[in-house]
């Protein structure tokens, strides 16, 4: 099979030919069909990941497909099952095996590319928001980085919990992103006096951090008392400044999340969460935006095409 190899950090990835891999008493082999790619991505490719297995390894974190082997021991899969997966990586490949517990199966009316794409940043939302962060109907969520994979999801997840939403992304095209997602207001994070046009519809009751830098200070600032600061990412390479006597005074919670800690964690909230996502996405609830699609064989355009910061939505590759 043909899978895309990064040798050691910050190598460029390279396709090469490989051994189809069996799976073990536990695990399911799989034959992929989307895989959809997040900033993670770029992280492993850097070794800077806080999940990074050995070198050499293959990017892709989440995954779809037909289960094509089942392990001895493995009776929740059959051959021939459609399901998605939260890998953690090995995703840009023909093939993978994966501990059977990792895999969810997919119903009839939901496609493969959508299935890929919607895993790790809709969980994230909806754990974040719904399970971390308490969001009630009503509440204001200022979103940073919204016109990104994982701002997208936030949006869609808190309109969908009865939420008001602020979008924030850069430039016209991709605030026009986050407003068909259904932010009710979107602000430019480019523009003269950033600051005041954000605060102009303060007081915040969340700020979906997936920036962090001088964005999540900003946001921060106008966060009401018991609002919840969401660190989700630090896609600027910044770390928001929070001021411990602000937290104090104003009694507000700085709540750490971590997507990939939940299959370790608590795996039967990470799979009933998906299990309500693949719901809402039936129910039309949810929309996962694909903004680009490659070959595995063009997937370094895809990973250049992430990194440029141009892309909206997710972007799928396909083997
Ligand atoms: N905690 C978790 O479990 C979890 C799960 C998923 C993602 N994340 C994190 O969330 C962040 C966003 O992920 P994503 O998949 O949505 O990525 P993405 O699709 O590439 O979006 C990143 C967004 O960040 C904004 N941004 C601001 N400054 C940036 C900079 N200097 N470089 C790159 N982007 C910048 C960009 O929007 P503008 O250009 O419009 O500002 C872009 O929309 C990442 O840090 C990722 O690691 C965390």
């Amino acid at each position: 099979m043909i899978l895309l190899s990064v040798s050691e950090p910050n190598a460029t990835p390279t396709l090469i030919s490989a051994p189809i891999p069996t799976p073990s008493d536990t695990q399911i082999q799989v034959r992929i069909a989307a895989t959809a790619l997040n900033f993670a991505d770029l992280l492993l490719i850097q070794g800077r990941y806080q999940d990074t297995p050995d070198f050499p390894l293959v990017p892709g974190l989440e995954i779809s497909g037909t289960v094509t082997a089942v392990g001895r021991k493995v009776t929740t899969h059959r051959i021939g099952d459609r399901i998605a997966a939260i890998t953690g990586h090995g995703g840009l490949a023909e093939y993978a095996v994966l501990d059977a517990r990792r895999a969810i199966p997919l119903p009839d009316a939901v496609d493969f590319h959508t299935s890929a794409a919607f895993q790790i940043t809709y969980a994230t939302a909806h754990l974040a928001l719904v399970r971390r962060a308490r969001l009630a109907a009503g509440e204001v969520v200022v979103i940073l980085g919204a016109a990104g994979g994982a701002g997208l999801a936030a949006i869609e997840v808190a309109k969908a919990a009865g939420a008001k939403v602020i979008a924030v992304a850069r430039g016209a095209d991709r605030l026009k992103v986050a407003t068909r997602a259904g932010a009710d207001i979107s602000i430019d994070s480019a523009a003269t006096g950033f600051a005041d046009l954000l605060h102009s519809h303060a007081p915040f009751d969340i700020v979906y951090d997936a920036v962090g830098g001088d964005a999540g200070t900003t946001a921060a600032r106008r966060l009401r008392p018991e609002g919840r600061h969401l660190l989700i990412g630090f896609a600027s390479g910044d770390h928001p400044t929070l001021k411990p006597n602000h937290l104090l005074v104003k009694n507000i919670d700085v709540i750490g999340f971590n997507i990939s800690a939940y299959p370790g964690l608590n795996p039967t909230a990470m799979t009933d969460s998906l299990t309500t996502l693949l719901r809402w996405l039936e129910q039309d609830k949810i929309r996962p935006h694909i903004g680009h699609t490659f070959r595995l064989q063009d997937a370094n355009q895809a990973l250049d095409l992430l990194k440029s910061r141009k892309a909206t939505g997710k972007i799928i590759v396909t083997p």
